[in-house]
């Protein structure tokens, strides 16, 4: 349970949910973390994000672990707060190992591509899209100095497939896998890795108030069981994913065990995108 050992985590949404997986396992695994949310709703996002009382509970877990926590509100819609983040991890530890870039948003969707307004279309791509580049923006010169780091941005197989209804998540996320693809060239020479995870749907969890399918399901219009259904029926492996199911998968990739992995994607989907 040491393969994070001596190494320095930032996790971004990790309130709740596969953030707060992330959080903990980079914890078990001997990780020092930076954890951060936005802590406050979003205009034109129609359901609620993590309070400031779900972040405390990630610091609470990670602190019986036995590691340092760095816990810091920042928004990644607004490139000063994550520059006064990525400051402070630095001020704190020093050096930042391992990047995960998990904050996202799953709504406003659930209707025809023109039938966005343009505030929703924008803050799909905002917080998905430009998110994760703001926060490499602000980590990248970090690593750089270092000559050693690990970006994990959390997409999803909505960043390799359509889903109808979700275009703006849908265009988020592969602009994700794009922007990840591009970057694993440009920090290539510099032993900065950057790779994808795509996850299926992805069980809600009471441990980790993971809730983005009740969110899909609301988007669509049908109950929870009905869309946990659907999603059982369409994955290959006829089993859940788990919020720590992703977790482990960034396990990997933050660790020297990956160290020739860069610009690829992994699906963690128990096999829904393999048709
Ligand atoms: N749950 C799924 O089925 C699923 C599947 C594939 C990909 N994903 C992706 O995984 C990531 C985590 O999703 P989740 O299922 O844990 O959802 P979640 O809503 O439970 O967690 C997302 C976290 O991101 C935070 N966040 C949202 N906007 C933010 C912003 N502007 N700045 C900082 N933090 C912000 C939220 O407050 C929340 O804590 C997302 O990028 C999502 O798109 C989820």
């Amino acid at each position: 349970m040491d393969r994070l050992k001596n190494k320095v985590v930032l996790i971004t949404g990790a309130g709740r949910g596969i953030g707060k997986a992330c959080a903990i396992k980079a914890a078990e695994e001997g990780a020092d973390v930076i954890i951060s949310d936005v802590e406050r709703n979003i205009d034109s996002v129609p359901y609620d994000l993590s309070r400031t009382s779900q972040l405390d509970d990630t610091e609470k877990v990670c602190k019986r672990l036995g590691v340092n926590v760095l816990k810091k509100h920042a928004d990644v819609t607004k490139v000063e707060e994550v520059s006064a983040l990525v400051q402070d991890a630095v001020d704190r530890f020093g050096r930042i190992d391992v990047l995960i870039n998990n904050a996202g948003i799953g709504a406003p969707a659930g209707k025809p591509t023109h039938d966005y307004s343009s505030d929703e279309w924008d803050i799909l791509l905002n917080v998905n899209l430009s998110g994760p580049w703001r926060v490499i923006k602000c980590v990248a010169p970090i690593m750089l100095k270092q000559q050693v780091g690990s970006i994990i941005n959390i997409a999803s197989t909505a960043g390799l497939l359509g889903y109808k209804h979700f275009a703006g998540y849908v265009a988020s996320k592969h602009g994700l896998v794009g922007l990840t693809k591009s970057a694993a060239l440009d920090y290539a020479m510099d032993n900065i890795r950057v790779n994808a995870i795509c996850p299926g749907p992805v069980y809600d969890d009471e441990f980790v108030d993971g809730s983005m399918t009740k969110v899909v399901a609301d988007s669509l219009g049908i109950l929870l069981g009905e869309q946990e259904e659907i999603d059982l029926q369409s994955v290959a492996m006829n089993t859940v994913v788990s919020p720590t199911d992703v977790a482990e998968a960034t396990i990997w990739l933050g660790s020297d065990e990956s160290s020739r992995v860069t610009g690829t994607t992994i699906t963690v989907d128990a096999g829904y995108s393999a048709k």
